[in-house]
């Protein structure tokens, strides 16, 4: 038995950002080191992605997760006891393995990602170093550069806009801190004019403000007016990045848009988009159109693709051989990943591989339902992905993302210099 053989697994119940249970793991190896981790939960998920296992019944609305930390507690405890941490990949084809479903529904894909994201923490701690360093090796890594949440919608706002994610990035920033900073004054710009306006609501799942808007179309135009109000350059210095979710509220050729009191097929869904592309100063499109909607995506990346990023989430789902078929159909050109939504670490790597075999970008992604975890920072680091996406600037399990990014850039030689422009579609 070596030092960083695995002693024990634990599993226990925690809460999430909505009040809900969910799975957290502790992993404890033979030489003393731990690594933690706990599993977040999406709200407008993918059809292919990995099954979280539920409890049901009444208690917590069916959320509970007591089944999930038995699996932990139980099988896998059992099956990882014994494995060395060292050996990730391994550790997570047991894990797969042991599962055997397709969508890991048996043993809960909540179950698996946290036990794999803790086995990860527990090698990085025997190593004595952070989890993005263990996972970089020798390589002198940058920032990712974030894009944060103004205005939520969709599935986290009870639908009161159709776009689920109205973003900032801060394309001109110098730095990691920079794009904080600046979209922070946006954040605190756009909150007032919708206080001026009587257009604030709260705040939605991901911290973002929860509008009460007429229609998708004010939701960008004030976002423009909070970027100039705050002092900076629409466009030039931050630029707007949508997540519209669209499996959400269509599907091929039937898209619903509550709002805007309009149903529109695939082409009347680019034509839309295109307009707002025109108008106002996106650089980003993440699931403009349904996951079933291969070829529009692939139409719409075609139009656009030049020089705005088309991201695939739902269409995606963190899954290799699912971006390996959208580059071949020539849709979008770049992918979220959510660990989550492939179940294990490995797993969402290989998708990571997989887009950039294709030239694809990679946003790593937290989820609506999310906690104090820090993981998903440590894995766009330490993977260089070179984008960063959690939310708001706003709410405990957001900031905890973005500070422990600002503590992790502290410490890098060239401190939290992002990935050059050119890097991406909008500097292309
Ligand atoms: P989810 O949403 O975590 O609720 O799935 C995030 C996203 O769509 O990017
Ligand atoms: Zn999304």
């Amino acid at each position: 038995m070596s030092a960083t053989t695995i002693l024990s697994v634990h599993g226990r119940r925690v809460w999430d950002s909505r009040a809900r249970p969910t799975v957290e793991v502790e992993v404890a190896l033979a030489g003393g080191a731990r690594g933690r981790a706990i599993a977040p939960a999406g709200a407008s998920r993918g059809s292919g992605e990995a099954a979280d296992l539920r409890d049901g019944g009444d208690a917590f609305g069916g959320y509970g997760v007591d089944r999930a930390v038995a699996a932990v507690n139980g099988e896998i405890a059992a099956a990882l006891a014994g494995l060395d941490a060292r050996d990730r990949e391994g550790a997570d084809r047991r894990l797969i393995g042991l599962d055997g479903t397709a969508d890991k529904s048996r043993l809960g894909g909540n179950a698996l990602v946290a036990a794999s994201m803790a086995v990860a923490h527990a090698a990085a701690a025997a190593e004595g170093v952070p989890l993005w360093r263990h996972l970089a090796g020798d390589a002198e890594p940058v920032m990712p550069l974030p894009e944060i949440q103004i205005f939520g919608g969709g599935a986290h706002a009870a639908r009161r806009v159709d776009i689920q994610d109205f973003m900032v990035v801060a394309v001109g920033a110098s730095d990691y801190g920079e794009a904080l900073d600046w979209t922070a004054e946006v954040y605190r710009a756009a909150g007032a004019i919708m206080a001026e306006r009587g257009l604030l609501a709260g705040t939605a799942d991901e911290g973002g403000f929860w509008p009460a808007f007429d229609g998708n179309g004010q939701a960008l135009e004030t976002l423009v007016e909070a970027i100039e109000r705050a002092g900076l350059t629409p466009g030039g210095q931050v630029a707007i990045s949508l997540d519209v979710a669209a499996s959400e509220f269509g599907a091929r050729d039937r898209y619903r848009l509550a709002r805007d009191g309009k149903t529109l097929d695939t082409e009347g869904m680019c034509e839309l988009l295109g307009g707002w592309i025109e108008r106002f100063p996106i650089v980003s499109v993440e699931d403009p159109l349904a996951e079933d909607d291969l070829d529009g995506l692939a139409a719409f990346t075609r139009a656009y693709g030049a020089r705005v990023q088309i991201v695939g989430d739902d269409a995606l789902v963190s899954d290799a051989a699912r971006v390996n078929r959208a580059a071949a159909a020539g849709a979008c050109n770049a992918v979220l990943l959510k660990p989550n939504q492939a179940g294990t670490l490995t797993e969402c790597g290989d998708a990571l591989e997989a887009a950039r075999a294709a030239g694809y970008g990679a946003i790593v992604s937290a989820r609506s339902g999310e906690t104090e975890d820090v993981t998903v920072v440590h894995l766009a680091v330490g993977w260089g992905a070179g984008q960063i996406k959690v939310g708001s600037i706003a709410h405990g399990e957001r900031t905890a993302k973005w500070n422990e990014g600002l503590r992790i850039a502290e410490t890098l030689p060239h401190g939290g210099r992002l990935p050059p422009r050119s890097a991406f579609p909008w500097g292309a």
